[in-house]
């Protein structure tokens, strides 16, 4: 009895050691495809080396705006009932102070976003809302000049492409920095309840 409990950890180990080199298939999924893969591979990193061919300046992506995403957004840019994206002009016109990460009196993506590209990934991914992945690349580019210029971030000739729009200036992009940190100082972040 006692060699075989001796014996028992042993053929567990064999056992998970069988079960493992088989690999068990649960007859779930599949492989995709690689052209599933292709339309899901649309990350844009800060680099913006992944951007398509393609353009767009602020005037191409203001009509855009009203066609598109102003229903959602509101005209202006704010008030409708999705986010705010076009800081307002004055303190009066907005809805009240500014909530941090407050970027020149601002909390909108063009202005917090440490990377232009992102704007653009964010655009392309996933709006308009319900219709995703219907922007052209050169629509894209127009819309993410659009709301760069009408925060103020580039002006409004400026022609965004995959050269460009990486190249934009951000004003928060020193803000993601990570505070210096080691073992034994106070955390840098409190907790929040
Ligand atoms: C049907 C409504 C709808 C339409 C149309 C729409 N959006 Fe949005 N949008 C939203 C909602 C809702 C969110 C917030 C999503 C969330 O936070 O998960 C959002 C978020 C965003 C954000 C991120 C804002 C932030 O600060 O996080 C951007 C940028 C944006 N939309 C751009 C656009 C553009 C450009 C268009 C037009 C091509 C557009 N949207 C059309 C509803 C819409």
């Amino acid at each position: 009895m006692r060699s075989l409990r001796g014996l028992l950890p042993v053929m567990i180990l064999a056992l998970c050691h069988a079960a493992w080199a088989q690999s068990p298939t649960y007859g779930l999924g599949r492989t995709p495809s690689a052209e599933e893969i292709r339309a899901w591979d649309i990350a844009i990193s800060p680099t913006g080396k992944e951007l398509p061919p393609g353009s767009g300046t602020a005037k191409e992506g203001a009509q855009l705006y009203t066609q598109k995403c102003a229903a959602c957004h509101g005209t202006t840019g704010s008030g409708g009932p999705a986010p705010m994206l076009i800081k307002p002009q004055s303190a009066s016109t907005s809805s009240g102070p500014c909530v941090a990460p407050c970027i020149r009196e601002g909390n909108v993506m063009a202005l917090h976003s440490p990377y232009a590209t992102t704007i653009w990934d964010y655009i392309n991914r996933g709006m308009p809302l319900s219709q995703e992945g219907t922007l052209k690349p050169n629509e894209v580019y127009a819309l993410t000049a659009f709301l760069l210029y009408k925060n103020g971030v580039i002006q409004e000739d400026d022609v965004l492409d995959a050269q460009s729009l990486p190249q934009v200036k951000m004003p928060n992009r020193d803000g993601y920095a990570l505070p210096e940190w080691k073992p034994g100082m106070p955390r840098p972040f409190s907790a929040k309840p």
